[in-house]
C-alpha cells in the first residue's frame, strides 16, 4: 500500500521536521516525508533535511509579488510531490485561506500552548513561553490542530500538559515543551494517515477500539 505522502513546512531549526521524518524512516510512522519547503534560507532545518536526502526548497515570500502568486509556488512544490498531508512544524508565516482551500482539512500545525491559552496573532516561537512565565501558570502544553481560516484557532487533535517550574526560563521551557511535540505531533499525524479521525463541527473524534 502507498504510504502517506507528507509535506513540511518550516522557518526555523526543524527538530520537528526531523523527528517526524525519523519515525517515518524507522517505521514507527507509516508516511514518507515527501518534501521540505522553507520560508527561510538560512533555516538550519534545511540541513537537517538534507541530510535525510529529503527534497527540500526555500520559498521567500519577499520574492514574489503576492500572497497567492507565493502560495501558488507552494501549492505547485506540494502537488508534484503527490502530498497528502502539509505539516507546518515551526513555519512562521500566515497563510491565507487560499492556501487553506487548496489543501482543506489537510494541513496541520503544532502550537507549543495549551490552545486557547497563549495563541494566536504575536504568539510565536519564545514569545509564547515568555508569556507563559510572565502569567505565571503551572501549566502549559502543546496543542496539534488542523488549520483553518482562524491563527491557532481550527479543531483540536491532540493536547499534552507540561509543568512550568519555577525555576524555567523562556528557554528551559521551550526545551521541556519541543521534546512532548517531538511525540505529540508524529502521534498526531499517525491518527491521520490511519483514518483514525473524524471532524465534528469544533470537535476532532478519534476513533476508539469498540467503535465500527
Ligand atoms: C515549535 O516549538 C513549534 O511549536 C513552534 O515553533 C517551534 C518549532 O521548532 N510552532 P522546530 O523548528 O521544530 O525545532
Amino acid at each position: 500500500m502507498r504510504k502517506a505522502s507528507l509535506g513540511i513546512l518550516v522557518s526555523g531549526t526543524g527538530t520537528n521536521m526531523y523527528s517526524i521524518a525519523k519515525k517515518c524512516l524507522s517505521g514507527e510512522l507509516p508516511a514518507v516525508v515527501s518534501v521540505v519547503i522553507s520560508s527561510r534560507e538560512n533555516a538550519p532545518a534545511l540541513e537537517k533535511a538534507r541530510s535525510l536526502g529529503i527534497p527540500s526548497y526555500v520559498v521567500r515570500k519577499k520574492d514574489f509579488q503576492s500572497q497567492t502568486e507565493y502560495e501558488d509556488k507552494m501549492i505547485a512544490i506540494l502537488k508534484a510531490h503527490n502530498v497528502d498531508l502539509v505539516v507546518l512544524a515551526g513555519f512562521l508565516n500566515i497563510l491565507s485561506p487560499y492556501f487553506i482551500d487548496a489543501f482543506r482539512w489537510k494541513i496541520i500545525n503544532v502550537h507549543p500552548s495549551l490552545i486557547p491559552a497563549f495563541c494566536g496573532p504575536g504568539y510565536y516561537g519564545m514569545k509564547v513561553h515568555e508569556a507563559v512565565i510572565q502569567y505565571g501558570v503551572k501549566i502549559t502544553g502543546v496543542t496539534v490542530h488542523f488549520v483553518d481560516e482562524n491563527v491557532d484557532g481550527g479543531p483540536i487533535i491532540l493536547q499534552r500538559p507540561v509543568e512550568v517550574d519555577d525555576d524555567d526560563t523562556p528557554e528551559t521551557l521551550a526545551e521541556k515543551v519541543k521534546q512532548v511535540e517531538h511525540e505529540v505531533l508524529p502521534e498526531a499525524i499517525k491518527l491521520i494517515v490511519e483514518n483514525e479521525l473524524r471532524i465534528v463541527g469544533r470537535k476532532v473524534l478519534i476513533r476508539r477500539e469498540d467503535d465500527a
